[in-house]
């Protein structure tokens, strides 16, 4: 094969490229891609989305380190009120099917009373959830916890998290109830 057959291909997929170039900046500035909450995004859009954010979080969350005591009663106990007060809004506790949140978000704020995410690793999990909780998640509604909350108390809540699926409406109540010395209040 000579080189010489190639050349005009070299051309043509420089002409293609910047073609595509021109015309995603056109589509880009004409304002057709639909930007409200209530129109969910194409599957190719998803596919590409939920990709960068999944690999972005496992990159960033590998070398956390978990805590050995992660499954004891003192954090579950610490992390249930926290849970009550700042996440059950949007992420339901027993016996909450919906909420204007899960109703109305864009992407909607996963059921976290029903499902452990598909990752079956339980320190891949808590590490997955320690950093979405710290961090919060880009051009969705899940904010960044650690302005305010340090990582122990984070830790609390992913130990709590843990067990959440597994608990009664009355059992949440009683872990979600705040001891008589915990006003709740920020730490900064
Ligand atoms: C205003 C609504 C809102 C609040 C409040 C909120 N979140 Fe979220 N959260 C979201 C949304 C929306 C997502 C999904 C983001 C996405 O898919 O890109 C999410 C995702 C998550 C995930 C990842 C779930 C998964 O397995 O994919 C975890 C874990 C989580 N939130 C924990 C919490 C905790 C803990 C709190 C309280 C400290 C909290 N969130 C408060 C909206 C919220």
């Amino acid at each position: 094969m000579t080189f010489t057959g190639i050349k005009p291909c070299v051309k043509c997929i420089a002409v293609l490229a910047i073609m595509a170039g021109i015309g995603g900046t056109l589509f880009l500035y004409s304002g057709w891609y639909p930007m409200g909450a209530d129109d969910p995004h194409n599957r190719l859009t998803y596919w590409v989305l939920e990709t960068l954010r999944e690999r972005s979080i496992a990159r960033a969350s590998a070398d956390i380190e978990v805590p050995d005591d992660l499954a004891s009663p003192q954090r579950l106990l610490a992390g249930g009120a926290d849970y009550n007060d700042m996440c059950a809004g949007c992420h339901l506790k027993p016996g909450r099917e919906s909420s204007d949140f899960t109703l109305g978000l864009y992407p909607s704020p996963p059921n976290l009373t029903q499902l452990h995410h598909k990752e079956d690793n339980a320190d891949t999990r808590a590490r997955r959830r320690f950093w979405i909780i710290k961090h919060g998640i880009k051009a969705s509604g899940m904010p960044a916890w650690a302005p305010g909350h340090d990582d122990e108390r984070i830790w609390n809540m992913v130990a709590f998290l843990e067990q959440l699926p597994e608990l009664s409406s009355e059992q949440f109540q009683i872990l979600a109830a705040r001891g008589e010395n915990d006003s709740g209040h920020h730490s900064r």
